[in-house]
């Protein structure tokens, strides 16, 4: 089969379109055809080893794992001897690994059915955004009907379904993006739209029951100052450095919830079927859309991760298979 391989870490160019052999399920693994998947900031890290932190799952001198990528969205092709809730020939999203190739193998837990109605190109973009943002309003951020939700970085891949979920769970939401994405944002439902170009969001006089923060752009006193006294602050994204990664901002924001009424909490999403079918059932329900910047084909992925390396993504980008 056809896949995107990176023998040795560094900037797309590293990135080759090749042949490898077809991955076989293990006994709980689905065999996906893959029709469509997305780009994530996760893909760019593993690729290039950094930060070197990531080499401790990824491989220390050289990638462990020659096939890059994680979204996916296709067709069960072959089911592993302890499957039960798949059959070859049904329509599947999944955040899994190896998904920039044209076959690629995911355990069963990590797997749904692709919503109805929606194309392979739009459920490849769903699953780590879409659980990013699902897990961070729901289980860490604990939003409620009515709660005053702040979303810094609005517009990107985890932004655009932040929005969207929040606003479907009772938030009234705010985002943060930049003047270009102030009418995106606001088309996706959000009640009120912050340009961070013109306005440091941190000193406007609004205090938030959560705010869930993709970019780190502000300290952490500084999200403290509006928020609530009862409020909570997830950590999505950070400054990532070289060396080790998020670690830092985590810390900071552990020891920073010790004090004070406020609750602070890093997130680190997880992979879950179960969650896919919530993000599916918001899909089918019309309250959650993914939206997609662009797409381009497999063999072009070192321009599409070049396209999201710049930071700049409205939603997601997908390669088509
Ligand atoms: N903790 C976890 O489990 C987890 C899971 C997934 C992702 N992440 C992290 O979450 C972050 C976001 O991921 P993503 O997929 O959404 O990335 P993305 O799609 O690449 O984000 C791009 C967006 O970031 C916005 N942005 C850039 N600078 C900004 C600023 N100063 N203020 C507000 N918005 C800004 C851009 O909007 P403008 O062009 O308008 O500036 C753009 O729309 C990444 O750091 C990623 O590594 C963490």
């Amino acid at each position: 089969m056809k896949a995107v391989t990176y023998q040795r870490y560094g900037s797309p160019d590293v990135l080759e379109f090749r042949e490898v052999d077809l991955p076989v399920a293990e006994d709980d693994g689905v065999l996906v055809r893959v029709r469509a998947a997305s780009v994530n900031p996760l893909d760019f890290h593993f690729m290039r080893g950094t930060p070197y932190l990531v080499r401790t799952q990824t491989g220390l001198k050289t990638p462990k794992s020659e096939v890059l990528g994680a979204d996916l969205a296709g067709t069960v092709e072959a089911i592993g001897s302890d499957v039960t809730r798949f059959k070859p020939g049904d329509e599947v999203f999944a955040e899994g690994s190896g998904s920039f190739a044209e076959y690629a193998c995911v355990k069963e837990d990590r797997l749904a059915l692709k919503p109805k109605g929606l194309s392979f190109v739009e459920a490849a973009a769903v699953p780590v955004a879409g659980l990013t943002a699902l897990q961070g309003l729901r289980d860490k951020g604990r939003i409620r009907d009515g709660h005053k939700v702040l979303i810094n970085g609005a517009s990107g891949g985890v932004g655009t379904f932040a929005v969207q979920i929040a606003r479907s769970l009772g938030g009234e939401v705010t985002g943060v993006c930049s003047t270009p994405n102030v009418d995106l944002v606001a088309s996706l439902g959000a009640h009120d739209v912050i340009d961070y170009t013109r306005v440091d969001y941190t000193t406007m006089p609004r205090r938030y029951d959560l705010v869930l923060d993709m970019i780190g752009s502000r300290g952490l006193a500084s999200n403290r100052r509006i928020m609530k006294q009862s409020g909570t602050y997830v950590m999505v994204g950070a400054d990532m450095g070289d060396w080790i990664g998020p670690i830092t901002s985590v810390l900071k924001v552990m020891i920073a919830s010790v004090f004070g009424s406020q609750t602070m909490r890093p997130l680190l999403a997880k992979a879950k079927s179960e969650d896919l079918n919530t993000l599916g059932a918001l899909i089918e329900d019309g309250e959650v859309a993914p939206v997609i910047d662009s797409v381009f084909p497999l063999e072009e992925a070192q321009d599409a991760i070049r396209y999201v390396e710049t930071g700049r993504a409205r939603g997601k980008v997908v390669l088509t298979v």
